[in-house]
């Protein structure tokens, strides 16, 4: 099993210090030195995963967060110990900062005051062009509400439409997230299972219409998180004709709309041609999957429907920070390029992650994803060929909480290949067999990573 190993993690933390904390610019001076060997353990495999010819933007570069406190690494680290080589969990990138992101925020540093800000309407111009100009999709800037993140407009939604103990539905396997929001605003999880058909998932539509009736919202994820799924116009349209027969609101996610893969499209809810099924919802989105700006904390909502804008905004006092919008003014104004590349690569690294699953990991399978930066793994054979069903069912007879297969898997990924990944019973009903593991990372790091499953899965 290759291993990237032998870095000093603990002379590497001493050296990440404070100056991690600031981030890309005082990460990589802090840092050069243990990155530098990182990066030296790998040699020789840029040129031969990178499909595209030359880019412009480096993203094989393996990019060390480690002890910057982030999830993706760190908490995967603190959980399973110092063997865990490859964070491949939470929906973030390991990717340096777009170059006009790291510039904005450093002259914004450069005036050292940071009293209320005043977001003027060209902010809102700003999303408006971007979405014009991407998608073709018409948003009336005064009708543009911003938030400090997406589930904070969720949560304010539930509050508006579902009150407590109402249900809430949802096409399942669907991204853990919601699971909390529905807990938060205590309502009840509705999900409707969806049909996995040769690595393709589609909509059970008598299951979506029975559960609709005695639900109070439904939630739409576009792209899904975690099956990539790009909704067609056609099902879209009959999801949303289905909701609004029984007067059921559409609160579209579209936070991944920017990851679609080759030959995959995007279809805004809110540029379906339909006027009446468009004023039945609500779209949140944000730049932050995008730009890798979560931390950020920006994000924004619209409709068509005033109506229900006016009272999702009155169940919700929401500001954004100033760094987050001089970010993201900056990513929606200049860092179009920065994200083509970073898309371009995302699909290769789609491409390489099937391929090597295909060839070379029998007891997985994985169908490549149509959006996101995220691969679900079908690890229904490793399941059965680990026992991890035996396994967990006998770990819960003596644990708090019921311990499921997938939990089991993880864990022995993260002991036997030191690669961490979500869990697929996180992901609520159908999730039960697959895994979700991370793509916005170096190519270099996710051969690694399946390098050591390939490795961990021999010994089975
Ligand atoms: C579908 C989806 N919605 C929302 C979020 C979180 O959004 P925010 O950080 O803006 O609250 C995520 C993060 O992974 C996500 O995948």
């Amino acid at each position: 099993m290759s291993r990237i190993g032998n870095l000093n993690r603990r002379s590497f933390l001493r050296g990440a210090g404070g100056a991690a904390l600031l981030g890309a610019v005082g990460a990589r001076t802090a840092f050069g030195e243990e990155v530098g060997r990182l990066d030296a353990l790998a040699p020789g495999s840029t040129s031969v995963l990178s499909p595209f010819g030359r880019q412009e933007f480096d993203f094989d570069e393996i990019y060390d967060r480690r002890g910057s406190s982030c999830i993706k690494w760190d908490r995967a680290i603190e959980r399973f110990g110092p063997g865990v080589e490859v964070g491949m969990g939470i929906a973030d990138h390991d990717f340096r900062a777009a170059p006009c992101v790291t510039k904005a925020l450093a002259e914004r540093f450069a005036h050292e005051n940071w009293g209320y800000l005043h977001r003027s309407s060209e902010f809102n111009e700003d999303v408006v062009e971007w979405n014009q100009r991407r998608y073709g999709l018409d948003i009336d800037p005064d009708g543009l509400v911003w938030t400090n993140g997406v589930h904070t407009a969720v949560i304010a939604a539930l509050q508006t439409f579902a009150p407590p103990g109402s249900r809430v539905l949802m096409n399942t396997p669907t991204y853990n997230g919601f699971y909390t929001d529905l807990r938060f605003t205590r309502t009840i999880p509705e999900d409707s299972p969806m049909i996995l058909v040769d690595g393709r998932y589609s909509i059970d539509w008598d299951d979506f219409e029975l559960r609709a009736q005695r639900s109070n919202a439904f939630i739409l994820c576009n792209p899904q998180n975690p099956t990539g799924n790009c909704w067609s116009e056609e099902d879209l349209l009959r999801m949303g004709e289905i909701c609004l027969r029984h007067r059921v609101p559409v609160l579209a996610d579209e936070i991944h709309c920017d990851f679609v893969n080759r030959g995959e499209t995007y279809t805004p809810f809110a540029s379906l041609p339909d006027r009446d099924i468009v004023n039945n919802s609500l779209t949140f989105k944000s730049s932050s999957k995008s730009f890798n700006l979560a931390s950020m904390k920006v994000a924004w909502y619209f409709s068509t429907n005033r109506d229900y804008r006016e009272r999702v905004q009155a169940n919700s006092r929401s500001t954004v920070p100033t760094l987050g919008v001089f970010a993201n003014r900056a990513a929606l104004r200049e860092g179009e390029a920065w994200l083509d590349e970073l898309l371009d690569y995302i699909d290769g690294n789609h491409d390489f992650a099937e391929a090597y699953v295909r060839e070379r990991l029998p007891l997985i399978e994985y169908t490549k994803a149509e959006g996101t930066f995220l691969a679900w793994l079908d690890v229904g054979g490793l399941i059965d060929r680990t026992r991890a069903v035996q396994t967990a069912a006998q770990e819960s007879t003596t644990s708090v909480a019921t311990v499921t297969a997938t939990q089991v898997v993880q864990r022995w990924l993260a002991e036997n290949a030191g690669v961490f990944l979500n869990p697929g019973s996180d992901y609520g009903t159908g999730g039960e067999r697959h895994m979700r593991m991370n793509l916005a990372t170096s190519r270099r790091l996710i051969e690694r990573a399946l390098d050591n499953m390939e490795g961990a899965l021999a010994t089975v």
